[in-house]
């Protein structure tokens, strides 16, 4: 026993000549692979080939196998159903005729069909796994469940897996799951939280099979291996746009009920196109190998990528998308929905590296061709005086080729006018060979060519990644987290907007043309064809802006992109009249969720605005230090202060942090920041408050119950709030009721009751501290959205 063991790890250690494969060293022994949904499509079509391989590859590694593929049918239905899945596999060219029959006849011999329905069959297949394990003589090495099978299903599997099928001691336990992870971040978290509580995150595979795609995960290696021709033009000073795009010529039909929820921002963007976007501008790994070194990188990517508001998408719908939607949602003629099945959207990175250089995200159902790519487009700032034809004065790209398109095969491809590339490894070749096409405006003899020697599946790729427990080209819950932290806000603001109706295929013309003009992208055609019935029960007139009074004070209500639009307009205009009149502009902002919409407004938006001029005050702050996450500060310099062009000495932060305690009285920060205010803002009254006011009526960090109203003439003071965390520092009444102006942004659904409230409620600041906003010789204005107002 111990001898085979001893040869069996001799074998290994012998065979896995680079170092990638023994990254995480493993025993060899038996593993038993268990597809959940093994019946299934995706199983039909990829997996068991993917497995297959892997058999193949690993026959002779001192690795045994059982292949288990499970359902919820009874097994005397679905064993033939397997089995005809399982006749189909085929093997790759270089294996003889003979040895495939072979190679088939044992891995079918390996793999069964289990209902896997119930706990007890889950309790079943680990004691059948156990006691073929004794009954060999055999070590485990591990147990890989593949689950392809709908993302509802999956906290319950995997709790069933974690209660009943660990295996035991040292052998390894791999669960590999499909997308979609989630409908928005909360969604994700959610499910990030379920599946966290029986399974271990290095446990979990989080597939995106565009990570296992050929080019795609050759981006790394290829700008490290040419890290001597890229690092000097792989930043903004050279590159003029780059672009990811994914055209696809089918519809959705038949597939209705789940694209429907989900479209093509959720479908592809959120995961595909970002997944690649991240690849071509994290910083380069020292070491490829290192899962945690690249996952770290790509993850500090999503912190420096702008905020994406609906000014940086357009988004588009087929035609015939309607009618499919009525009929296999059995909805009536009159049902509509705006689930984009075309968009394009702009991403800027915010790093002094590529800070102005466009991103584009491109993807959409029914357009004129199949192809996948990324271009990274080069500036040329050649100017040929004779030969317009010269290379040189030719586009300067490279086109990661995923595939399809004219080209119809992988490749890498490097326009001729920037340098040869290195030829990657004996698994790529050069082509120098070509058909007559034109890729992305060069021909093809304009380009080094690269391509694979051997055409592999993605899911076969992956799957040897999973087994030899390679983690770089899965998504981590942190990352995933952080792609929906991005998307999350465009999905709501792009709830409400209608996509541009296009007739599909080559009709479409130019219809989905884009342009990039500064930070926002427009279609370029005016042309919209807006079907009669495409608007709904929702007339122009509803999208306008209201006035009206509210509690005696001024108010505006909008729909909420619009009221955001409008408050900011307002802010602008309040800030330019102050810096005509006196050359500065005090501005006092809030911490909470609700004026994020408008930071992104301002950052993205409002690059007139007197930033030079503007100081930039608190209204309140959590006793924390400014660099968490919870404080109001962070969240200010998150979402706008790092993104507009403010002198460092106009920002002032609360001091909430002396002697390296947090907001202890004797400390005097509240006292501080009163001497700061009265020092430079003029009779302490500042230009322009902005509050935003709690469910429980608090405005600033001014709670109910608290006699808030008591606090005299002092401007700054110390407050207790009931929820955590407690201790804030924040601007008292007497500060807020100084102001020339002081705006009250309410948004959302769930303030609806409060709004209603309030309407009726006489002046209480001890119970309802908003009603204690007056300013003396200001004004007040209210901006309210629909959804607040109205329900
Ligand atoms: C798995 O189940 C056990 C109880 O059977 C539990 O203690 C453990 O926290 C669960 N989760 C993980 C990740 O092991
Ligand atoms: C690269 O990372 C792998 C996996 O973590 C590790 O085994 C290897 O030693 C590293 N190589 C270097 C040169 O640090
Ligand atoms: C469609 O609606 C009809 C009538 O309400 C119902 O009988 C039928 O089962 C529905 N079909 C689907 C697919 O929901
Ligand atoms: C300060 O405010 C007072 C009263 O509002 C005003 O008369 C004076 O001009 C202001 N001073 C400056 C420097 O703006």
């Amino acid at each position: 026993m111990f001898v085979t063991v001893f040869l069996l790890l001799v074998t290994l250690c012998a065979q896995g000549g680079n170092g990638e494969e023994r990254e995480e060293a493993q025993r060899p022994g038996h593993v038993s692979v268990v597809i959940v949904g093994g019946t299934g499509d995706l199983a039909k079509k990829y997996l068991w080939q993917g497995f297959f391989q892997l058999y193949v590859n690993q026959v002779s590694s001192g690795n045994t196998f059982s292949f288990y593929g499970g359902g919820l049918s009874p097994a005397d239905q679905a064993t033939s159903v397997l089995f005809e899945i399982l006749k189909a596999v085929s093997c790759s060219k270089d294996v003889s005729q003979e040895r495939c029959a072979l190679l088939k006849e044992q891995f079918i011999r390996l793999s069964k069909y289990r209902q896997l329905k119930t706990l007890e069959d889950y309790q079943d297949l680990d004691k059948h796994i156990e006691q073929e394990l004794q009954q060999e003589g055999i070590l485990e090495a591990g147990r890989l469940f593949y689950l392809s099978v709908p993302a509802f299903a999956y906290a319950d599997i995997a709790d069933k897996i974690n209660s009943s099928c660990r295996p035991t001691s040292r052998a390894w336990l791999r669960v590999v799951l499909e997308k979609p992870f989630g409908h928005d971040y909360r969604s994700a978290q959610v499910l990030a939280t379920q599946l966290g509580s029986s399974l271990k995150d290095e446990e979990m595979y989080r597939i995106d099979h565009y990570l296992g795609k050929q080019v795609v995960a050759k981006i790394l290696p290829f700008r490290k291996e040419n890290n001597k021709f890229l690092d000097p033009i792989w930043n903004k000073h050279h590159i003029e746009r780059v672009e990811i795009v994914l055209k696809e010529t089918l519809n959705v039909k038949g597939r209705i009920p789940f694209y429907d929820q989900y479209g093509v921002v959720r479908d592809v963007l959120q995961n595909h196109l970002t997944e690649v976007m991240t690849l071509l501008t994290a910083r380069l790994p020292m070491n490829l190998s290192s899962s945690e070194e690249v996952l770290r990188n790509k993850l500090q990517i999503f912190r420096s990528l702008l905020p994406l508001g609906k000014n940086q998408a357009v988004i588009g719908q087929y035609q015939t998308y309607k009618t499919e939607v009525q009929q296999e949602l059995n909805k009536t003629k009159d049902h509509v929905s705006v689930t984009p099945t075309f968009a394009a959207v702009l991403a800027y990175i915010d790093e002094a590296q590529y800070e102005g250089v466009p991103i584009l995200l491109i993807s959409g159902k029914m357009l004129d061709e199949r192809v996948g790519y990324a271009r990274i487009l080069f500036k040329n700032d050649m100017f040929c005086l004779q030969n317009h034809n010269s290379i040189h004065c030719k586009p300067k790209q490279i086109v990661f080729h995923f595939g399809h398109g004219s080209l119809q095969y992988p490749a890498v491809l490097v326009s001729k006018n920037l340098f040869k590339p290195v030829l990657m490894d004996s698994e790529w070749k050069e082509v120098t060979e070509h058909t007559d096409v034109n890729v992305l405006g060069l021909h093809i003899s304009d380009y080094y060519v690269q391509t694979p020697t051997e055409p592999r599946e993605a899911y076969s790729e992956l799957i040897s990644h999973i087994f030899a427990g390679r983690k770089n080209s899965f998504i981590s819950t942190e990352n995933l987290l952080a792609s929906w932290g991005l998307w999350t806000p465009l999905l709501n603001s792009l709830a409400s907007s209608f996509p541009r109706i296009y007739p599909g295929g080559s009709d479409n013309g130019d219809l989905l043309d884009v342009r990039v003009r500064g930070k926002d992208i427009s279609y370029n055609s005016e042309v919209v064809i807006i079907s009669n019935d495409q608007m709904g029960g929702a007339s122009a007139k509803d999208f306008q802006v209201m006035q009206g009074k509210f509690r005696s004070a001024d108010m505006v209500s909008a729909w909420a992109e619009e009221l955001v639009e409008r408050l900011a307009a307002d802010m602008q205009e309040a800030a330019e009249a102050a810096v005509r009149e006196g050359g500065v502009f005090h501005l006092a902002l809030s911490g909470g969720s609700t004026p994020l919409a408008l930071f992104h407004r301002l950052a993205l938006h409002h690059f007139s605005f007197p930033w030079k001029e503007t100081h930039v005050w608190m209204v309140d702050e959590r006793c924390v230090p400014l660099t968490e996450l919870e404080s109001n500060f962070r969240s200010l310099h998150d979402h706008l202060l790092q993104h507009v062009r403010i002198p460092y000495y106009n920002i002032h932060p609360m001091p909430v942090q002396l002697n390296q305690r947090l907001c202890v009285e004797e400390d005097g920060g509240a006292l501080l920041y009163e001497q700061e205010v009265s020092k430079l803002v003029n009779g302490s009254s500042f230009h322009f408050v902005l509050l935003g006011v709690g469910y429980d009526a608090h405005t600033a960090s001014l709670f109910p119950g608290s006699k808030v109203d008591e606090l005299g003439e002092s401007l700054v003071a110390l407050t207790e709030s009931p929820i955590k965390p407690h201790q804030r520092m924040s601007l008292t009444f007497s500060a807020i009721n100084r102001a020339h102006r002081v705006a009250l942004l309410v948004m959302g659904k769930g303030k609806h009751e409060l709004i209603t409230q309030l309407s009726r409620v006489k002046d209480n600041p001890d119970k309802w501290p908003v009603t204690g906003v007056k300013p003396a010789n200001g004004r007040l204005v209210w901006y309210i959205d629909y959804d607040a107002l109205l329900g």
